[in-house]
């Protein structure tokens, strides 16, 4: 989900990111890869591509990656507390799909020539970032509805123009994911819709999840393009199409309509439809608060990345297994031949 967004501030990155001097044929190739994008032609793991192209794509596609397996964490928190077999059964593919998701993406991640055992060290060394949403607790059963009407809203918002972007591997990854993130985001709203037919107390458990989760949802789309220091480049390169601001909007657009059929407030009192712009105008956003997450001090980030680090120690025998069989298969395979 999640991805673009996190377009943060990187030391590191801004020293590759200028690059030192450049050979003349680094200087051509780089002309033919402007000219592929400027054709909308995807750029493919066995082309050349400028280093920090490169690097950008392993960490946004990593970021992306970790997103999608950290995100199974606060809903598979309620999938043995879902109050029907049916609403079980969803949760269960939903979150299921989420690994899914991070499984392409290190697979892609991985076409640009870095180890997955590294990407994963980066997120369990703390090193790496994920989605700062997942950094928030998922307190009542209308908190999974939300999640997949705001938190699967935004990142389809957010992916939707991934599936153009000009890394190939990428692109392809997105266009399933998309497919699976509006089922992600239709079950959500039906959830929803569901309470709001139901009784005041699952009416006031909506409410109250939609007043904790709105605010950081506008947040996952990043800081203000004024602020986005690294869009520049990555609109350059084709990897991203459409910016953080104009994104969140929207976003907002779509949402005011939508709650208005569920019958909830939005929790913002500026919140206004603005004839001129011809969009909803909405109050400012806290980032003290988004930056306090992304800096390791939301509600859950301790336990987010224990749980990670955690569950990487539980699954050791079963990669273990994994590498045996494969090797028994390979002798098995040269016995043959
Ligand atoms: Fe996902
Ligand atoms: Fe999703």
């Amino acid at each position: 989900m999640y991805t673009q967004a996190m377009d943060i501030p990187s030391p590191e990155r801004d020293e590759t990111a200028r690059g030192g001097p450049r050979s003349v044929r680094e200087a051509e190739y780089e002309a033919e890869i402007d000219a592929k994008v400027a054709r909308g032609e995807f750029i493919e793991a066995k082309d050349w591509m400028p280093e920090a192209y490169r690097k950008t794509l392993v960490r946004q596609i990593s970021q992306h990656a970790h997103s999608e397996i950290v995100g199974m964490l606060p809903e598979g928190n309620w999938i043995t507390r879902a109050p029907t077999l049916k609403r079980k059964a969803i949760l269960l593919a939903k979150v299921q799909d989420e690994g899914g998701h991070g499984m392409y993406l290190y697979a892609a991640a991985e076409t640009l020539g870095v180890a997955r055992d590294d990407l994963v060290d980066a997120l369990h060394s703390g090193k790496a970032k994920y989605s700062s949403i997942f950094n928030y607790p998922t307190l009542n059963w209308a908190d999974i509805g939300v999640i997949g009407w705001l938190v699967d809203g935004a990142a389809i918002m957010n992916q939707i123009p991934l599936c153009r972007c000009s890394y190939g591997p990428y692109a392809r990854a997105m266009i399933r994911i998309c497919k699976e993130e509006s089922f992600h985001q239709r079950q959500g709203y039906d959830l929803l819709l569901t309470m709001m037919k139901g009784t005041p107390e699952q009416r006031d458990l909506v409410q109250d999840a939609v007043n904790r989760w709105w605010w950081p949802a506008l947040m996952m789309f990043g800081p203000h393009d004024s602020a986005s220091t690294h869009s520049g480049d990555s609109i350059k390169w084709g990897i991203k199409r459409i910016s953080n601001d104009d994104l969140r909007q929207k976003f907002v657009d779509a949402a005011v309509p939508q709650a208005r059929v569920l019958g909830i407030t939005l929790p913002d009192p500026a919140l206004k439809w603005n004839e001129a712009r011809g969009h909803w105008d909405f109050g400012p956003i806290d980032w003290s608060e988004f930056w306090n997450v992304v800096n390791g001090h939301g509600q859950c980030n301790r336990e987010r990345l224990a749980d990670r680090v955690q569950a990487w120690e539980d699954g050791a025998w079963v990669r273990e297994a994994a590498m045996a069989h494969a090797e028994k298969q390979r002798k098995r395979d040269r016995l043959a031949a």
